[in-house]
């Protein structure tokens, strides 16, 4: 496989780009504050746009970061990272949509608003994309101690014939770069994100962690026990499986893990799962699932009462409140 040209390391890549640019970020919140402050620690020109009483404005005065209204900060800036929550940005680029200027860049941490949103962006505008793998408190720890989150970058509309430089300086100057930046597409973001959200991050794995706690106390474990090996556990595999590769993992383990494992594993991810992966897939592209996350939170359906449902153990809750800090801050 040739990473050429589709993986940028540090080195590989420069800030002259976004130094001497003016990066406006709209929105103070996960992403918007870690990635403001990263671009100013990396010598970047950066102003935040709030609403006015914006709760956040605290924040961002705390920071010591320059703050202003939305329709200067679009105004004087010729990037605008765009750092609110992707339900919002649709209304948010038509009520604003008169501030952008010839020539500017939006920037986006996700392709969801422009594969799936209902705005018209303007024409004589860049638009690009720079997607950190991690929620904006690991984008800032990681900056902090040298190093930072991957990120997917993308161009969808490069006006001014410099949209890839400006996304790579910015995926540098947030520290990205320093572990990999990967070039993508919005599409692609949009969906993979999307598919690994529903098959693995929020769908399967804490599903199993809670389920299979139930199973055990149900077969009269002892609670305790059973959240070590369901949930506790999980921590160590997770850091060995990033510390020497999925497919050394196996080898790390003992026969009797490796066996089991695999031969348990391929009864429960079998054609059925498959099939059903393929299926939350294909949901994803067509926009059947867009649709219906619209339709559920237009109705303040945020599966609230789902998550009550699934954890309805008493024994994990009061396990995971007194015995989760305690075992972390023993380590
Ligand atoms: N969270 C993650 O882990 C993560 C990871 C990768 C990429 N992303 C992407 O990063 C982007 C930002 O997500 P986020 O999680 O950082 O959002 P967030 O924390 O929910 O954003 C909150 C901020 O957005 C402002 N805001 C909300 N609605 C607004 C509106 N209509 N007009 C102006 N400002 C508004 C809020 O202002 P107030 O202070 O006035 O309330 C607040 O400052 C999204 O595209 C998301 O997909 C997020």
């Amino acid at each position: 496989m040739n990473f050429k040209g589709k993986i940028f390391f540090d080195g590989d890549l420069s800030l002259k780009s976004i130094v001497d640019k003016k990066v406006g970020v709209i929105g103070y919140g996960n992403q918007g504050r870690a990635q403001a402050v990263n671009l100013r620690d990396s010598g970047v020109n950066i102003a935040v746009g709030l609403r006015e009483s914006s709760i956040s404005s605290v924040k961002v005065q705390k920071d010591n970061v320059r703050l202003d209204t939305i329709e200067n900060v679009i105004e004087n800036s010729d990037v605008v990272a765009i750092m609110i929550p992707d339900n919002q940005i649709d209304t948010f680029l038509s009520d604003y949509s008169s501030y952008f200027k010839n020539g500017q860049t939006i920037l986006f941490s996700h392709g969801y608003s422009v594969i799936y949103g209902k705005t018209i962006l303007p024409d004589y505008v860049n638009v690009v994309m720079v997607a950190p793998s991690g929620g904006g408190k690991i984008v800032r720890s990681e900056y902090k101690k040298g190093f930072g989150v991957p990120a997917l970058v993308a161009v969808h509309k490069d006006y001014s014939k410099n949209s890839w430089d400006i996304a790579l300086s910015y995926a540098k100057a947030i520290g990205s770069s320093r572990a990999a930046v990967f070039k993508s597409t919005f599409k692609e973001e949009t969906e993979t994100d999307l598919f690994g959200e529903q098959v693995i991050l929020t769908g399967s794995i804490p599903l199993i962690l809670i389920e299979s706690f139930k199973v055990l106390v149900e077969e009269g474990y002892d609670p305790v026990v059973a959240w070590f090996v369901c949930f506790y556990e999980l921590k160590t595999i997770v850091d060995l499986i990033f510390d020497k590769g999925l497919e050394s993992f196996y080898h790390m383990v003992s026969s009797t893990a490796r066996y089991g494992g695999i031969s348990r594993g391929k009864k429960l991810i079998d054609d059925d799962f498959r099939f059903k992966m393929k299926s939350i897939l294909k949901d994803i592209k067509k926009g059947s699932f867009k649709e219906e996350l619209e339709e559920a939170l237009s109705k303040e359906d945020n599966a609230d009462r789902d998550i009550r449902s699934i954890f309805n153990s008493k024994e994990f809750s009061q396990i995971e409140s007194k015995l989760l800090s305690k075992v972390k801050n023993n380590r």
